[in-house]
């Protein structure tokens, strides 16, 4: 047996112990109703399709006009695409900038090395301005308090957050030309893989679940996820702040087919599914149609197998991919689900939990542009991030999550504090940028 493994084996016999004598029969009686509901659910994405996912305007979200129904939709299903977030013009004219950048600084790095269309390149001008951009600010500060504290506490009362300061966390762009094959994103989640079971603050974001209440799980409970650790094995470009959303604003027009997003369109159904399937164990073939009979699975703490969660071959850390075979009842071949189609500065946000791909096919005409631009809401622990991201981002390095492969001294165009149009008038993407003591001293 590997230290891995038996290091999964302490964690799930930890869980157990964790959760009392009945966990047995608690888990048991909760995987029945989970793979219950996950045929009804599984079947409904599956007809419906992209139209599934819930589509709002920013306007109504700046007119604070959804409805509660609209809301709680977006809650469960843990995506969303907010339209028109920035104007047509400026979004393609940030895409025309990029190409631009990539055009007089051809020794970026970029993915595929002999056509790169997704960049590691943080910190040109069009990249800081999309971040500062006010709208993009009040989108996600309104994803962030989706987010709620439990019981009587209040997000204002929690020491150092405050849900309704966003930060910008620095990530990557990808400009993705029709008819290229896309392999890099089968089915993943993002932020956190074996963490979800073996630290011990990041499980009690599941603790519902693992107590057998798996309705009772909310995904918005903010404690847990604030001291949560998403990254204990430094893995790089696994992000190690907390994200309410990771999301991208589109720089281009895309729909299903043209190389977008996929989704598994129900956050608390997904993880009530991915964290309590690795205390169970089949006795049929995945593919059978007895595997949806709950007879067929036994509850199983000896195997040292954490469903999902693979050994990375060439670096640190693991990754979290269900599969169709390890998680038959996600049916991911028919529910991964296309985003709705979208224009030039809409935005798709997904929850920190979802799982989701990227489509392996571009049949569409255009390219596939976006700028990935997650919500992140002032934490401690995010303060922190920030602090070290402003340095690097004077230093015209990579941010601390991503591999220092490049360093940016080189570039041509790079943009600065003094670029930060939007920011000059507007404090709060200062703030969002860990930059306020500078500029408050200069
Ligand atoms: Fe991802």
């Amino acid at each position: 047996m590997s230290t891995d493994e038996a290091t999964f084996a302490d964690i799930k016999a930890a869980i157990a112990a964790e959760n009392g004598p009945d966990f047995e029969q608690k888990a048991t009686q909760a995987w029945a109703e989970i793979i219950a509901e996950l045929q009804l659910v599984t079947n409904t994405i599956a007809q419906e399709g992209p139209s599934y996912i819930p589509t709002v305007s920013f306007a109504d979200i700046q007119a604070g006009s959804l409805s509660a129904a609209q809301i709680a939709e977006v809650k469960r299903k843990g995506s969303v695409v907010i339209k028109d977030v920035i104007d047509d013009k400026q979004a393609r004219l940030w895409k025309e900038e990029l190409e631009e950048f990539v055009k007089k600084n051809p020794q970026a790095e970029g993915f595929p090395e002999d056509d790169k269309q997704f960049f590691h390149l943080y910190w040109t001008r069009s990249q800081l301005e999309a971040r500062a951009h006010p709208n993009m600010l009040a989108a996600t500060t309104w994803l962030n308090t989706l987010y709620q504290p439990t019981g009587t506490s209040n997000a204002s009362t929690l020491a150092g957050v405050d849900l309704k300061t966003p930060l910008s966390y620095a990530d990557r762009f990808r400009i993705r030309r029709p008819g290229f094959e896309w392999n890099a994103h089968p089915p993943h989640i993002d932020g956190g893989t074996i963490e979800r079971w073996q630290d011990i603050k990041m499980r009690s974001c599941f603790s519902d679940i693992l107590a057998g209440s798996w309705k009772k799980h909310d995904p918005y409970v903010l404690e847990p996820r604030l001291e949560a650790r998403t990254s204990l094995y430094q893995r790089p470009n696994q992000s190690s702040v907390f994200r309410t959303f990771q999301g991208w604003l589109a720089l281009s027009a895309t729909a299903p087919g043209h190389g977008t997003l996929k989704v598994f369109p129900d956050v608390l159904l997904s993880n009530a599914y991915i964290i309590l399937r690795p205390f169970f164990r089949p006795l049929v073939a995945p593919d059978s149609k007895e595997i949806w009979d709950v007879k067929n699975w036994v509850f199983d703490l000896t195997t040292p197998e954490i469903a999902g969660v693979f050994k990375r071959q060439t670096q640190v850390g693991f990754n979290l991919h269900p599969t169709e075979e390890l998680h038959p009842h996600l049916s991911l071949n028919k529910t991964m689900t296309s985003v709705p189609a979208v224009n030039p500065g809409d935005t798709v946000f997904w929850h920190c939990d979802v799982v989701h791909s990227v489509e392996r096919e571009h049949n569409g005409n255009e390219d596939s542009a976006v700028m990935y631009i997650p919500s992140v809401p002032l934490t401690p622990a995010n303060k922190r991030y920030i602090a070290r991201q402003a340095d690097a981002f004077r230093a015209g390095i990579p941010p601390p999550d991503f591999p220092v492969a490049t360093t940016g001294v080189n570039f041509v165009g790079l943009g600065s504090e003094d670029d930060l149009a939007l920011g000059k008038a507007n404090e709060a993407a200062r703030v969002a940028m860990g930059l306020q003591l500078v500029a408050a001293s200069a």
